[in-house]
């Protein structure tokens, strides 16, 4: 197994990923803890990199793992044993202060993101080679000091992109975002001020999506309802191409603000760039253009693992359930977090860790290669139909059908025909409110005694943060109160009479 926990740096270092000082979460803390831990309460719906980070130290201490942990160690090969046919085991070889040392392991976990090599297709800028001003990936970018007074492009309309074109635009002269494709944008903030994802990641919503999903009409016309809530897509150049594909969101408070403001102005795709100027798709052409930041994702391989075990084409693995290599003679190798949810990845990767290790265990097994292979291909295809073919979204599934998927199979998946007859309250709070990781540690192999309660207490967590002005309570809220208990009683004698007659 491999494990790398490291704190943000300032300097970026190959092979590791790299991040912005700024980052904020985009899924909030109650949808993004492990299971059996929820965040501490005072902690932020969303939180900045440092607290996420602090999150995952108390959990290593809660669980006393660092014991388990050798840092600063690089996996230079995993490779099969001689015996691997009967024994499943892996030789590994790994570097450490420049010594290398190998070892056997029974099982390997491959945990080592896809978020690592820069993506940037400099063969679709002509031009670039020209280009006198800088010029770098996103992932090179740490904070906006240096960038005042400039004329900066960012080409792409992903989280990055988003975010780090907000930032710059508060101290650039002019920023432009170049998107080939358009992209929904979200805030964080939903209904009654509820977390983004807490509001739409319920189990009622997902089956209504999936019911109607399978309508494309009436799939494209509830995602442009949706998501043009907030303010019209078309109206600010956003609006994605293939409105219908379910393709990540981009979850930006501050876009359309800045937008608004003139700070950030939205420009087509690039078709060539002069020495100190971009051509745009639509024959607008802006000129004196001191830096460009290539927002344009990431690419991933596997440089420790032979071809024969796991094959990267196209930015695509084929990968059971996007986690096991069908074709292995033993099931002892997993790779984790090569997955793009439309959710929280912590709670999605737990899970994904629960079932690796039953198998590894041998408590679980896996079918057939044949059905494997058979099983990957649809779910490529069904991928391809919901999010689209674009590199970003190679990785891309839904989240609670894949949740309740991985969560099936190692019998861990609420059953909540009989929870109803059993706790109808907790019925109705996994059926209609968040899916969070809790609820897949009510039942079965790792069931937790808190589960139930960290469930009905969440939202005293999430508001816990949010209280930090003391509100006696207003007539108003007496009188809203007393008018939702008239519009009970209302309804209920509506309903009475509709039994009568
Ligand atoms: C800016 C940014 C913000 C994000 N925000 C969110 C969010 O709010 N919510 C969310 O759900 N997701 C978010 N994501 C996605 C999420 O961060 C990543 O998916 C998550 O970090 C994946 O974790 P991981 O452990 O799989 O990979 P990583 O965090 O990339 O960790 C992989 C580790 O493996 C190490 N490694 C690689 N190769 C080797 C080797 N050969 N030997 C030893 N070690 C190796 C790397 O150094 C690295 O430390 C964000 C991503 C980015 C880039
Ligand atoms: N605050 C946060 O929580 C936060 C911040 C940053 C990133 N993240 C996460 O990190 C992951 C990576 O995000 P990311 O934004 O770096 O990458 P990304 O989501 O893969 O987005 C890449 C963007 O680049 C564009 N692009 C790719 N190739 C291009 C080309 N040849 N020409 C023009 N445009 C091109 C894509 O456009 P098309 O759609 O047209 O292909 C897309 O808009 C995501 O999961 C994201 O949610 C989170």
């Amino acid at each position: 197994m491999q494990v790398n926990i490291s704190h943000r740096k300032e300097n970026v270092e190959d092979g590791r990923a790299s991040i912005y000082q700024s980052v904020i979460s985009n899924t909030s803390k109650e949808m993004s803890c492990f299971s059996d831990f929820p965040m501490p309460e005072d902690f932020p719906n969303f939180l900045h990199n440092s607290k996420l980070l602090e999150y995952f130290r108390i959990f290593a201490r809660e669980f006393d793992l660092l014991k388990y942990i050798q840092f600063q160690t690089t996996v230079l090969s995993v490779r099969k044993h001689p015996d691997f046919s009967s024994s499943g085991q892996w030789e590994v070889v790994t570097e450490s202060n420049g010594k290398k040392q190998s070892a056997v392991f029974d099982a390997v976990m491959v945990c080592s993101g896809h978020h690592i090599l820069p993506h940037i297709p400099l063969d679709s800028f002509p031009g670039i080679e020209k280009f006198k001003g800088q010029y770098f990936h996103s992932r090179q970018y740490k904070h906006p000091e240096g960038f005042e007074g400039k004329h900066i492009l960012v080409i792409g309309l992903g989280n990055s992109a988003s975010d780090i074109a907000v930032e710059l635009s508060k101290k650039a002269a002019q920023v432009f975002i170049s998107t080939r494709h358009g992209s929904w944008v979200m805030s964080r903030i939903s209904e009654d001020g509820y977390p983004w994802d807490m509001v739409l990641h319920t189990r009622f919503i997902s089956m209504f999506r999936n019911v109607l999903s399978r309508f494309k009409i009436i799939r494209k016309w509830m995602m442009e309802q949706q998501m043009n809530r907030w303010f019209d897509h078309a109206n600010y150049g956003l609006q994605p191409q293939n409105k219908h594909l379910m393709k990540e969101p981009v979850v930006n408070d501050d876009l359309p603000s800045r937008i608004l403001y003139g700070a950030i102005k939205v420009k087509s795709r690039v078709i060539e760039l002069t020495e100190t100027s971009a051509i745009f798709e639509d024959g607008t052409v802006e000129e004196d253009i001191d830096v460009i930041v290539f927002a344009t994702g990431y690419t991933f391989s596997f440089p420790f693992l032979e071809e024969s075990v796991v094959k990267v084409k196209d930015n695509t693995v084929s990968l059971y359930k996007y986690m096991f290599p069908p074709h292995l003679e033993k099931s002892t190798l997993a790779c984790i977090g090569f997955i793009q949810p439309l959710g929280s990845i912590f709670p999605t990767v737990e899970l994904q860790a629960r079932w690796a290790t039953r198998v590894f265990k041998g408590l679980c097994t896996l079918p057939s290669e044949k059905t494997m292979m058979a099983d990957t291909i649809k779910r490529n295809e069904k991928r391809i139909d919901l999010f689209g073919k674009s590199q970003s979204q190679t990785l891309q599934t839904d989240y609670i059908d894949y949740l309740d998927e991985l969560a099936s199979e190692i019998g861990a998946k609420p059953d909540l025909l009989s929870l109803l007859l059993k706790d109808p309250k907790l019925a109705v709070k996994l059926y209609f409110g968040p899916c969070n990781s809790y609820q897949y540690r009510l039942t079965g192999p790792g069931q937790w005694k808190g589960a139930r309660s960290a469930i009905v207490t969440q939202k005293k967590r999430i508001l816990k943060p949010l209280k930090t002005r003391a509100l006696t309570t207003s007539s108003t809220l007496l009188v809203s109160f007393l008018l939702k208990i008239l519009g009970l009683l209302a309804i209920s004698v509506a309903f009475f009479f509709q039994l009568q007659f």
